[in-house]
C-alpha cells in the first residue's frame, strides 16, 4: 500500500480536523525516522495509520484486541488508549 492509497483509506474514516491531524503526525514521524535511522516507509505507515480506529466503538476495539491475540494487558488500561495498536 502506497501513501495515497493508505491516506484514502483512513480518510473515510475520520473527521476532517482528525484527518488534518494524521498530515501532521505524518509528517513529523518521516522526519523523526530520517534524523534517527529509522525505516521511513513503517514510520509513515504507523503514522496514518494510528488514528484510525479512533472513532470505532470501544466493544468492537476489545473484540479486535482479543481476536488477534494483542497484548491482553492493553484492555487493563483506558479504552481511550485502543485505537492506535487496533488501528
Ligand atoms: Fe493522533
Amino acid at each position: 500500500m502506497n501513501r495515497e492509497e493508505a491516506l484514502n483509506c483512513v480518510k473515510e474514516q475520520l473527521t476532517e480536523h482528525r484527518y488534518t491531524h494524521t498530515l501532521g503526525v505524518m509528517s513529523a514521524a518521516i522526519s523523526l525516522a530520517e534524523r534517527f535511522g529509522a525505516d521511513v516507509k513503517k514510520a509513515e505507515i504507523a503514522a496514518i495509520f494510528h488514528d484510525y480506529a479512533k472513532f470505532r466503538p470501544k466493544e468492537e476495539m476489545k473484540g479486535i484486541i482479543q481476536k488477534e491475540q494483542m497484548n491482553p494487558l492493553l484492555l487493563e488500561y483506558s479504552p481511550e488508549l485502543w485505537h492506535a495498536p487496533v488501528g
